[in-house]
């Protein structure tokens, strides 16, 4: 299962791309909103640490405006994914940009057949909210489970890319279904690093390391 890190926080992305996790990055204006900065510079920053997928979104709601803001997205990078609304507009966007070769990623995807439809568009990535329709006491896992029997069934290349992931728990959950993707917020992969038993078990290996330096001075490693 591929980790895109969900955020357009450099330092974060720095941080975790470093240790070799990250096969790409998503975003969204509210992202790029909430670090504050131009968006562009971020996009130029993000495009060139990234070696995998970078989606960056649309905000027209209307397909020629989505058609021009894509064209000028891709500019950033080869490794550009334009990601745009599921609307009608949105997924005749996707077809023409999926036409041309240059890969869309179907964003606010909360049903099946969302999913089902953009995937027919030419969708590279369909991003399936979990974490928003648990919210309003939906399963949002449920959903990815009905779209991977879906695109199972079929000869969709299209790759489900779990979105709106709240905590270590769904990764796992979307591993078990063999979804492609999980997009997650920093905070849940530095979650998914943790494990108190690892901390416990590396102090009580150094402080023993230290009894064994008091009778062996000279001792190094
Ligand atoms: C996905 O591409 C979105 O950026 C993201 O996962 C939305 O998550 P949220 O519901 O936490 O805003």
């Amino acid at each position: 299962m591929k980790i895109f890190l969900d955020t357009a926080n450099l330092e974060s992305i720095k941080k975790f791309n470093d240790m070799g996790l990250l096969d790409g990055i998503t975003t969204n204006p509210s992202l790029m909103s909430k670090e504050g900065g131009n968006p562009k510079n971020a996009m130029e920053e993000i495009t060139k640490i990234i070696q995998g997928d970078v989606s960056l979104e649309v905000v027209s709601t209307e397909y020629s405006g989505m058609m021009e803001e894509g064209k000028r997205l891709r500019e950033y990078g080869d490794n550009v994914v334009v990601k745009v609304p599921m609307t009608p507009d949105g997924l005749k966007a996707c077809k023409s940009f999926s036409s041309q070769g240059i890969p869309v990623n179907v964003t606010l995807i909360f049903s099946a057949n969302q999913a089902l439809l953009a995937a027919k568009s030419g969708a590279k990535y369909v991003s399936p909210f979990i974490g928003r329709l648990d919210d309003i006491g939906q399963d949002g896992m449920n959903l990815i489970k009905e779209i991977k029997t879906i695109f199972s069934n079929y000869t969709f290349k299209t790759q489900i890319l779990v979105a709106s992931v709240r905590h270590p728990l769904h990764v796992i959950d979307a591993a078990k279904i063999g979804a492609d993707v999980v997009t997650l917020p920093p905070g849940v992969l530095e979650k998914m690093l943790q494990h108190p038993l690892t901390k416990i078990g590396l102090d009580n290996f150094l402080a023993d390391w230290e009894k064994l330096k008091l009778k062996n001075p000279d001792t190094k490693i």
